[in-house]
């Protein structure tokens, strides 16, 4: 979650009375209602503090809807007729700040401790697959390809793959579609923006990522505490700036689920906030800033 702006927030109030002024009534049920839904679709954990943020991202959806109050509005998403904008809820609830290459330290910790081995092991006929696990609009997994394909001029002739999946909808069209405003463009190392980016034709200041590129990810919508359908193991996941919004829970549920889909020295990469902790962590060894390898694997895969 972003900052909260400047608003006031009433604690200990009687049911019913207003949360936070504002246009629309918003007591202490509907804040609890609509933390219980995110968190039961999404786990993330929304903390009273949130308040403000709450009130002031779903404002515009009840605007937009023409909907009086908070109390119509949980009506709605909870009901067979909100399902669409129940996930709009979730949206507006979500942060999908990313940027290339954030948290620069990963992809080099990738090109220089992992990769090589990776790509010995793909030239001798093996697979390599990474995942991007709660990848926004497609920064995240656009840099982890940028890494390999500068690693791997022969990358066409390998089998190694890369899976971005994130919950919202919108975000994984933006990253399927690849084509970003040259702002956000600019911070990218310029090897890479020389290399992988192009002019968008007839959409001056925007750029699209390389079809080579583009061609070694698959994109998903996947939830992080739903069913996985993968079967295979991934020799690298990036899970970065997702894990802080949930519980200790189902943090250490998260991590044992990653380590349950790792081979032995697999890697797995976390935000600069988060830290793995719970069972997992007997088996995920810290192997750098925020960055993980799997020492021993869990007896049991934890699916
Ligand atoms: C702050 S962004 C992080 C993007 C990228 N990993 C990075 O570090 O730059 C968090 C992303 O997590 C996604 N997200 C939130 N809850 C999720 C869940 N339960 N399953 C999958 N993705 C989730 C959001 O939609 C958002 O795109």
């Amino acid at each position: 979650m972003t900052a909260q702006p400047a608003q006031t927030v009433r604690s200990g109030m009687t049911r019913g009375a207003a949360m936070v002024e504002g246009e629309f009534l918003f007591t202490e049920s509907d804040f609890r209602k609509i933390a219980a839904m995110v968190h039961g679709d999404a786990g993330i954990a929304l903390p009273e503090t949130k308040a403000t943020l709450v009130y002031s991202r779903l404002a515009k959806r009840l605007r937009a809807l023409g909907i009086a109050s908070f109390n119509d509005y949980c009506a709605l998403v909870a009901g067979h007729d909100g399902v669409d904008e129940r996930q709009k809820m979730l949206a507006a609830l979500t942060t999908n700040v990313t940027r290339f290459f954030r948290e620069p330290h990963h992809f080099e910790h990738l090109r220089d401790q992992l990769l090589p081995k990776l790509l010995a092991g793909a030239r001798a006929g093996g697979r390599v697959r990474i995942w991007s696990a709660a990848c926004s609009s497609g920064q995240e997994p656009y840099s982890i390809a940028m890494t390999v394909l500068a690693a791997a001029p022969d990358i066409a002739s390998l089998d190694l793959k890369i899976l971005a999946t994130d919950i919202d909808p919108n975000v994984v069209r933006e990253a399927r579609e690849a084509v970003y405003s040259n702002s956000l463009l600019a911070g990218m190392p310029e090897e890479h923006r020389r290399r992988y980016v192009l002019p968008v034709a007839g959409r001056a200041g925007y750029s699209r990522i390389a079809d080579e590129a583009r061609a070694l990810i698959t994109f998903n919508e996947l939830n992080l505490i739903g069913d996985w359908p993968m079967k295979g193991r991934f020799d690298a996941i990036f899970c970065r700036n997702v894990a802080i919004y949930f519980d200790d829970d189902t943090q250490a549920r998260l991590w044992n689920r990653f380590a349950g889909l790792m081979p032995l020295e697999g890697r797995l990469y976390i935000g600069h906030s988060e830290r793995v902790a719970g069972p997992a962590a007997q088996h995920l060894t810290p192997d750098g800033i925020t960055a993980y390898r799997l020492t021993s694997m869990p007896r049991e895969a934890a699916r």
